[in-house]
């Protein structure tokens, strides 16, 4: 998780207080000998966007031992709390009441605890100056008018309850082996402590090798990598009978019907090793088959995309029984947080496409004994390269009385990029029966679309199609375009609720390991050679017969691809 920020607490002034980039520690002025009320304050912005940001509070009682406490601030601007944790929040104007939770209440002479939260603001955020602890001001201004009775509380925290948001206030794992590869990379240093999904995208990654590391290998690492705090783990299953039957780039090693042996060698093994003991401290997220259920309503007979494989799959049955299988068994298993894939605006962001997506991901959700409560939230633009935000167009614009729905690039979809049609496909999923809690992950690893080429502004309204191409970001020749595109760059950093309806922006496709080979490579994993992935191929009815804008000279997917690499840190958005 990025842990940046701009802000520089404007504290110096008060000798009691230390400032070091957006942490403030507000001591209190205690004498030895104990028994006097006192408490420290470490107040820290953990992450910041646009409209808002995390923080997280640690709060040390230097007095005497309490048996609860509320903290109490007022904030100097417009800060809005909107979520809290290991807390009981409230907020009345610009103040704000931080009162322990159920289970975190005692605080003994020299006991500390943290809760955090996130909230919304606009102009400066600036950090509060003072704080006090029932009532004792953190600074040791004000010596409390009553001592502070409380009955002690000894409730432990809801025993397997699920965070709504497990990003929210949690680190996430960097992947050693990813992270080895960015860092060797000139200017690689710069992102390679970012963390990334690991990929089981066959058995044999499930055991691991002695050069690669297993899943179990990943978790210890995890552990270690959590500390004390909360740490989320992000895994993609990837290995679904049939797999990426519109494409031949990412065809997996288990054939169209060997649904038994993804079951018993593939989903059952990693369900095992989740529900480990030793592993129920960390938050597993884990992200359902990507490219998979879509393609049952999209590229099946009927329509003029029709891939013969994907008939094949939907009239099978196995890519929603082994989603179904999946979810029923990692949902079963307390710490694991699943997000099914739900496909990218380029794809589903036509209403042909994404209100039967919607019913399929539903069915493959009650299917093999699982149910909607197994589902957490869905990810969107896994490994795609659809722009987060365009900001100089919207959907509803319209150019001497054309909408833009019109114009070549966006042609009717109802969508424009991934942030409005993730928060579009969720208000569809809630209103067909999910739970209205689920959450979204966007894949940011690639979308960013910085560089020289990016437009400055809104494009020529000459015409719908000068508008909105002048305008845009995203740089590919068509969306539907998906392999190794030349121009990307990466994309916002990984974060924590980004905004409403989202859980997460991430780095799920990992940057640096290609789409799909140039040309044909022998390989023992079942990669085929897809044309979209050959830059002088002229494409297909599913990229509306365009060139496929990829780079030149990629390995098998998956591997590294140093090329591409430094292409995406050289156009990186917001730059490196
Ligand atoms: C592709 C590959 C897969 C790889 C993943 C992440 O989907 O098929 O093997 O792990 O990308 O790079």
């Amino acid at each position: 998780m990025s842990r940046t920020t701009s802000r520089t607490a404007l504290l110096a002034a008060l000798g009691l207080i230390t400032a070091t980039g957006a942490t403030a520690t507000v001591i209190g002025a205690t004498t030895a000998g104990a028994a006097t009320p006192g408490c420290r304050v470490d107040y820290q912005i953990a992450s910041q966007w646009d409209a808002g940001f995390g923080a997280n509070v640690t709060v040390t009682n230097t007095g005497d031992p309490l048996s609860s406490w509320n903290l109490e601030w007022t904030f100097a601007g417009n800060q809005k709390v909107t979520q809290s944790w290991s807390t009981t929040l409230t907020q009345s104007g610009a103040n704000v009441s931080a009162k322990n939770a159920s289970y975190n209440g005692s605080l003994g002479t020299g006991g500390s605890t943290s809760f955090g939260f996130n909230a919304s603001y606009s102009g400066t955020n600036a950090i509060p100056t003072s704080f006090t602890l029932n009532g004792v001001a953190c600074n040791g201004a004000t010596p409390p008018t009553t001592p502070p009775t409380t009955p002690p509380t000894t409730t432990p925290p809801p025993a397997g309850s699920k965070a709504d948001n497990p990003y929210a206030g949690a680190k996430v794992y960097v992947n050693p082996e990813w992270s080895a590869h960015a860092a060797a990379e000139p200017g690689g240093s710069r992102v390679s402590n970012q963390p990334t999904g690991v990929w089981l995208d066959r058995i044999a990654a499930i055991e691991g090798s002695s050069s690669s590391m297993g899943l179990r290998a990943h978790l210890d690492e995890a552990l270690k990598q959590k500390g004390s705090g909360e740490l989320v783990v992000q895994l993609v299953i990837y290995d679904l009978p049939g797999r990426d039957c519109s494409a031949l780039a990412s065809n997996g090693e288990l054939g169209p019907t060997e649904i038994d042996k993804y079951k018993t060698q593939y989903i059952d093994p990693i369900a095992a090793i989740l529900g480990d003991a030793k592993y129920a401290g960390l938050r597993i997220v884990t992200t359902v088959e990507i490219d998979s259920l879509p393609n049952l309503v999209t590229n099946v007979s009927g329509r003029d995309t029709a891939v013969a494989n994907c008939d094949t799959m939907k009239a099978n049955g196995n890519y929603v029984k082994g989603v179904g299988y999946a979810l029923a068994k990692f949902g079963a298993i307390k710490n694991v947080y699943n997000y099914i894939d739900a496909g990218h605006h380029g794809w589903l962001g036509w209403d042909d496409n994404l209100g039967p997506s919607a019913e399929m991901f539903k069915t493959a959700a009650t299917a093999e004994g699982s149910t909607l409560a197994n589902v957490h939230g869905f990810i969107v633009n896994t490994a795609n390269y659809n722009t987060l935000k365009e900001d100089n167009f919207k959907i509803d614009d319209t150019v001497n009385g054309v909408s833009v729905r019109q114009s070549k690039w966006v042609d009717w979809n109802r969508y424009v990029d991934e942030l409005s049609y993730a928060q579009g496909m969720r208000d569809k999923l809630v209103s067909i029966g999910f739970d209205s809690k689920i959450g979204m992950l966007i894949d940011t690893s690639r979308n960013g679309w910085g560089g020289t080429a990016r437009p400055t502004g809104p494009g020529a309204t000459t015409s719908v199609d000068t508008y909105v191409n002048g305008g845009k970001y995203d740089r590919r020749i068509h969306t539907g375009n998906w392999c190794n595109q030349s121009g990307a760059g990466l994309g916002e950093r990984p974060k924590a609720a980004p905004a409403a309806g989202i859980d997460a922006y991430v780095w799920m496709k990992p940057p640096g390991e290609s789409d799909g080979s140039s040309k044909e490579i022998p390989n023992n994993e079942g990669k085929g050679f897809d044309r979209m992935c050959d830059p002088t191929y002229t494409g297909n009815v599913r990229n509306g017969n365009n060139p496929s804008g990829a780079l030149p000279d990629a390995p098998v997917s998956g591997k590294w691809f140093s090329a591409q690499f430094q292409e995406l840190m050289k156009n990186a958005y917001p730059a490196l």
